[in-house]
């Protein structure tokens, strides 16, 4: 017996090098070495205590049982009316399908309506998960790469360039995970105008880090463009914005047949999510938002203290993220170098031997389908920052 017996969609499957890393580094911290963890994508702030208290009171009132499928309707209301207060998106509870974190909600959304031999377009650099939950589904990613220069955005051009009879979707996080990139209103706009005149097409808009938003304009929900809100799903949920990433509540909100798809599909796979967390997200759905202003400006501080650094080290190229809580250097000048010892082929040797001589834990660009970069969390303290930039600059060093 062996891997071999395992399910062909299991063997095709990537590991996904984010998990893969921080891994790596905390294996290096068990063994004592002082290693600064830049590799994870999560807040460094506790859930807010209004929040906790919710979960807390959730236990005493007996909320022990299984949940709807769907979320209970209180959490599913309070999400109906963040769209509306947030977003601008009008949607019924009905609408609203809760489930284990936003990256559960992606995946459900793939799997209901990807066929086998469907095309997902998806904007690049994306979220490592997004190509391998369509291969899960048996439908074929068309990458589409947007240019450093245009801050790693897809232009409507582009996108509509890639459009085939196959198409079936188009997937994209604005702010963007691993770029920080966020799509302006009249970008949003632009895209949309294309999936109008393609009337098959349906968008999966990610905006998990909708609250990390550091332009002028603020977020914009491409959902709410009316001429195709019936095709857009759009995935949402508590991880970043209210610092929850271990309660693992995410949510869709779209058309109600599909909401009714991903509720049918749901109830055979995993049933409602935690009932604990549910009713955690309802105080933070329903509560104030200072907890998310507050954290957004540390992430504001943080980024621009990264990239200033980022920029004094010889052979970096860096845009100034516009969200999120990534800095995303191109690394490629230090390809084909070495240390005497290690020779740097690509950003996986680059980020692999940094963990092995600097204990700075990255990831390589490879797996965000940006092979010339690696992306550098800035959600940790400002002197760690620091410090993994110095200790970058000083590692680099040794590259000849
Ligand atoms: C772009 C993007 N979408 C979705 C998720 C998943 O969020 P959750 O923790 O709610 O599953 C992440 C988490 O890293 C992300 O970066």
């Amino acid at each position: 017996m062996s891997q071999a017996q395992l399910a062909q969609r299991i063997q095709a499957l990537e590991e996904s090098s984010t998990l893969g890393m921080t891994k790596k580094a905390r294996e290096l911290a068990a063994q004592g070495h002082k290693v600064i963890s830049l590799s994870v994508g999560e807040p460094d702030f506790k859930t807010p205590a209004h929040i906790c208290e919710a979960a807390k009171k959730a236990i005493d009132d007996g909320f022990h049982g299984y949940s709807p499928v769907a979320g209970y309707p209180d959490l599913r209301m309070a999400i109906a009316n963040k769209l509306k207060r947030d977003n601008n998106l009008e949607w019924g509870s009905e609408n609203i399908v809760v489930s284990t974190g936003a990256k559960h909600s992606l995946a459900n959304a793939i799997a209901a309506l990807i066929n086998p031999g469907d095309e997902v377009i998806i904007f690049s650099p994306y979220w490592v998960s997004y190509s391998e939950m369509v291969k899960l589904a048996e439908g074929t990613s068309v990458v589409v790469q947007g240019a450093f220069d245009n801050n790693f955005k897809v232009t409507p051009e582009q996108f509509e360039a890639a459009i085939t009879p196959k198409t079936k979707m188009v997937m994209f996080a604005s702010p963007n995970n691993p770029t920080g990139s966020v799509y302006t209103e009249s970008e949003l706009r632009d895209i949309a105008n294309v999936v109008a005149r393609h009337e098959n097409i349906f968008v999966l808009a990610d905006e998990i880090y909708e609250y990390i938003n550091f332009t002028q304009g603020g977020h914009f929900s491409i959902g709410s463009i009316p001429e195709i809100k019936e095709r857009v799903i759009t995935v949402n949920g508590v991880a970043k914005g209210h610092a929850m990433t271990g309660w693992r509540i995410g949510f869709i909100a779209a058309a109600k047949w599909i909401a009714d798809g991903i509720e049918k599909l749901q109830g055979q796979v995993t049933s409602g999510t935690n009932s604990i967390a549910q009713k955690a997200a309802v105080a933070a759905f329903n509560g104030s938002l200072d907890h998310a202003y507050e954290m957004k400006a540390a992430y504001d501080r943080r980024r621009k203290l990264v990239v200033e650094k980022l920029r004094e080290i010889p052979g970096f190229k860096v845009n100034m993220p516009d969200g999120a809580f990534y800095a995303f250097p191109d690394i490629s000048y230090y390809f084909g170098k070495t240390d005497g010892t290690t020779l740097i082929r690509d950003s996986d040797d680059f980020c692999s031997w940094l963990l092995a001589d600097a204990f700075v834990a990255t990831v390589a660009g490879s797996g965000f389908g940006a092979p010339d970069c690696m992306r550098i969390s800035t959600a940790a303290a400002d002197e760690q920052l620091v410090e993994a930039c110095d200790r970058i600059k000083a590692a680099v060093a040794k590259l000849k």
